[in-house]
This record gives C-alpha cells, sequence and structure tokens, in this order.
C-alpha cells in the first residue's frame, strides 16, 4: 500500500508574517491525520519561518525549485545544500510554470533531481499536458516524453526515491480540475512508463500525486481512485481552512 501524500505548492505567495499566521492556524487542524504525509512548499524566503513554524508537527517542508550546482556564480539560484541547511525535506522539480517561463526542460528536470536526491532531497517530479496536447491526442506522447526525457533518465535506485506529480496545464488555477477516471488514466499510463523503463516493482512503488484545481470539495472523488496517491494543491492550499479539509478527506 503507498502511503498518501498531500502537498501545498505556495507558489508566489505569502511572506514570512503570512506563512508564521498560516501554521498557526493550519497545524492544529491537521495534528491528528495520520493517513498521509503532509508537505507544505513556501517561496525561499518563507521557507525558515515555515520549517521553524513546522517544528514538531506532522508537516513537512519543500522548496519549489533548485539549481543542479554545488555553488559557484548563479545569480539567483539556490543550490540543494542550502535547501538542506534551512531544514527542507522536499523539493518540486519541472512544474509546468517553471517549464513556460523559466525555462526547465528534460534535461534540467534530470539534473535538478539527481542533484537532489544527492543531497537526500526527494524530488517531487512534475508532468502534464497542455490543453492542445489532450485535444490533440498527444497526452501519452507528451508524457512518455517527459518521463522518458526527465525522471526516466534516473538510475533504479534514485528512481526509487521520486515522487511523480501528474499536473495537466490545462487543470491548474482554471477551475477545471480532471475528472478522478482522466487523472487515474493518465496516472496508470505513468506508471506502465515506470514499469518499462524500470521495473513492475518501481511501478507499484512510485507515488504519483494529481495536481489542478485541486479543492476541498473535490478531493474525496478523486483520493477514491487507487491509482492517485495525494494530490499536489495550488490555490485552495494558501488558506489553512481549505487546506486542512484537504488533507482531512478522509474524516
Ligand atoms: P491549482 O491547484 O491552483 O490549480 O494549482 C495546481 C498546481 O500547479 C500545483 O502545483
Amino acid at each position: 500500500m503507498r502511503r498518501r501524500v498531500i502537498a501545498g505548492n505556495w507558489k508566489m505567495f505569502k511572506t514570512q508574517a503570512e506563512t508564521r499566521a498560516f501554521f498557526k492556524a493550519f497545524a492544529p487542524l491537521v495534528s491528528a491525520s495520520k493517513h498521509c504525509d503532509i508537505v507544505t512548499a513556501p517561496p525561499f524566503t518563507a521557507i525558515p519561518a515555515a520549517v521553524e513554524a513546522a517544528k514538531n508537527t506532522n508537516i513537512v517542508i519543500s522548496a519549489q525549485d533548485v539549481y543542479w550546482e554545488k555553488e559557484g556564480a548563479f545569480t539567483g539560484e539556490i543550490s540543494t545544500s542550502m535547501l538542506v541547511e534551512a531544514g527542507c525535506r522536499y523539493v518540486i522539480i519541472g512544474h509546468s510554470e517553471r517549464r513556460q517561463f523559466f525555462g526547465d526542460t528534460e534535461e534540467t528536470v534530470t539534473k535538478k533531481a539527481k542533484a537532489a536526491l544527492a543531497a537526500g532531497l526527494t524530488p517531487i517530479v512534475c508532468v502534464g499536458e497542455h490543453l492542445s496536447h489532450r485535444e490533440s491526442g498527444q497526452t501519452h506522447k507528451v508524457c512518455k516524453t517527459q518521463f522518458d526525457g526527465g525522471p526516466g533518465l534516473l538510475t533504479p535506485d534514485e528512481f526509487s526515491r521520486i515522487l511523480i506529480a501528474y499536473e495537466p496545464v490545462w487543470a491548474i488555477g482554471t477551475g477545471r480540475t480532471a475528472t478522478p477516471e482522466i487523472a487515474a488514466e493518465a496516472h496508470k499510463f505513468l506508471r506502465q512508463c515506470a514499469a518499462e523503463k524500470f521495473s513492475s516493482a518501481h511501478a507499484a512503488a512510485l507515488r504519483i500525486l494529481y495536481g489542478g484545481s485541486v479543492k476541498p470539495d473535490n478531493i474525496k472523488g478523486l483520493m477514491a481512485q487507487e491509482e492517485l496517491d495525494g494530490a499536489l494543491v495550488g490555490g485552495a492550499s494558501l488558506d489553512p481552512k481549505s487546506f486542512a479539509s484537504i488533507v482531512n478527506f478522509t474524516s
């Protein structure tokens, strides 16, 4: 049985003060939740405040991106050891917004994932098709390209330590969620990619999160699908009550 993960991606939202206020309200609402791992990914500047606020709770902190070099003249970038020192345990890699606006590619995704794993961080590697791909029947092709050129290039041991997030771009921030069946079908396909590249054991153990307009009122339906091992939540993770009700979908 794969343990579920509910992760919140705050994107470019929340100052340090707002982060402290969030955790003050959120932590007590999920303190009794034992059925899943709970992850929050604040922007870089709010990570120390989040780590401090999440101390002695069941919430762990993720970064939203990382650079693969150890250190150097890379203005604006953050290294894996900086994230580890700050108290991060996870890092989101290859989010569609990074691919779309900041030039992430399959190649950079692989480099970032390898560096993160070497530092002991758990990468959440994002894949997913645009609306035009889905409408022209290219969903599998796009997911396979992103899988094969990204996580597919990790070693079997590395691969066993990552999570994948399936985030169809047309469902991100649009209020248009993939139906549980559409999401499950894509997850099944990605699991099949993992079986082909690695092994059926790797595929069976792989945790695949769904992301794209996950809300308190659709999480139950999504999680009813065995293929979905959790969620990567954007907008609805910014409010403590709404994120807590997503985390507590079983109650
Ligand atoms: P929304 O939940 O706001 O659609 O964002 C999803 C997402 O991109 C999470 O990484």
